[in-house]
């Protein structure tokens, strides 16, 4: 049997790790991994695949940056290439990026079989791009592996029942691999940082960022609670560039950038932090599993049961909510949060049973 995987932003490459480990303990399956070139930073991805032992990609496509539909357009035209050359029984995307999206409707229309992990999350706002990916991928899939019981629920909503297996987060698999290799990393000292004395922000969706008055607004709040507690900033390429472009740089004084960083380091910093603020999916279900206070810099959220157990609360852009959040948490005795059901470390070995069942 073989297995075609596309990968290219991060945050698959975290997912893609336990799966590609889990494959290698069946000789009869070939795994052929296909990395779109999405991201492209040594920073962004290398570093990833080297920190999880996840095998170079046997393809990169190197598709790299445009607008949604050139780069999904080129990813697209590209993959085609690769699947009627390797002829896979089945292909395997993650997440809800345009690298899972061009995937899905390449094997689709090759009627090659579609799995899809982290499926059924739905923020119900289609101003993200990645809802649409989601909607679009889960139609086409085949097998859809889940993460939490809402998504089951949403894609029953939409007349998906069939091939559907609640298995657990893979995200978190690797997080509870990597928590002792983690705590080695010398991040702490290296930006000069006290454990459980500093906030940890990260900030890229095109709804925070795109705009010029509302990142500018956004900014400005945070200028207001770095005045409480430091704040470490890993900038992501896309916000760089707005705030370059929007003329916003001085608006970064109060806050400590950083590059992104590698996987170790950044799993190690947010174990620490006293709190983390954050527009990210997945940043906000491993904060939940460390159990550090996450405030969501979104309106919505794909993942409630975050905030359901008391892993995160969803603020959104507005200057009273994100203050009175993060006062809550910095002075309050939040309790804390609960476990999401099957986030365990084992979603990875349950997936590839199922695959092999059902392939
Ligand atoms: C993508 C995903 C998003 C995910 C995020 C994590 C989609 C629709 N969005 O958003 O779901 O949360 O990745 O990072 O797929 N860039 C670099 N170097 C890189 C990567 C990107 O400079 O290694 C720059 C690009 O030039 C581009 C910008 O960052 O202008 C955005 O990259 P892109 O891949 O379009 O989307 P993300 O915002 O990263």
């Amino acid at each position: 049997m073989k297995i075609l995987s596309v990968v290219g932003a991060r945050p698959n490459f975290m997912k893609i790790a336990p799966i590609a480990d889990a494959l290698k303990a069946h000789e009869d399956v070939t795994h052929f991994l296909v990395h779109t070139g999405q991201h492209y930073d040594e920073n962004m991805s290398k570093l990833f695949f080297d920190e999880l032992g996840i095998p170079k990609p046997d393809v990169n496509l190197g598709v790299g940056a445009g607008s949604q539909s050139q780069q999904t357009a080129e990813m697209m035209v590209e993959l085609e290439k690769v699947m009627i050359d390797q002829k896979p029984d089945l292909v395997l995307v993650v997440g809800d990026c345009n690298s899972a999206l061009a995937g899905a409707i390449v094997a689709s229309k090759l009627h090659i079989k579609l799995a899809h992990i982290e499926a059924g999350l739905r923020s119900f706002n289609w101003q993200m791009p990645e809802e649409i990916n989601r909607i679009v991928v889960d139609k086409l899939s085949n097998l859809l592996f889940t993460t939490e019981h809402s998504a089951n629920e949403n894609l029953k909503k939409e007349g998906i029942t069939e091939g559907v297996h609640f298995v657990g987060n893979v995200m978190i698999d690797t997080l509870l691999n990597s928590l002792e290799k983690a705590e080695s990393s010398k991040v702490l000292e290296a930006l000069n940082l006290e454990a459980k004395n500093y906030a940890v922000l990260t900030m890229h969706r095109p709804g925070n960022v795109d705009k010029k008055e509302v990142l500018e607004g956004l900014l400005d709040t945070l200028a207001e609670i770095s005045k409480n507690i430091k704040i470490v900033f890993p900038i992501h390429p896309r916000t760089k560039k707005m705030v370059e472009q929007f003329g916003l740089t001085e608006k970064l004084n109060s806050l400590q950038l950083t590059e992104p960083l590698g996987y170790l380091d950044f799993l190690k910093l947010n174990s620490n932090a006293k709190i983390i603020l954050t527009d990210s999916g997945g940043i906000q279900e491993e904060s939940t599993i460390l159990k550090v206070p996450c405030v969501t810099l979104r309106g919505e959220t794909e993942r409630p049961v975050t905030v359901e157990v008391g892993g995160s609360v969803v603020v959104g852009q507005d200057r009273g909510k994100i203050l009175s959040a993060v006062d809550t948490f910095l002075n309050g005795t939040a309790p804390e949060p609960g476990v999401p059901e099957l986030w365990d470390g084992k979603a990875a070995e349950r997936i590839v049973g199922e695959i092999i069942k059902n392939a």
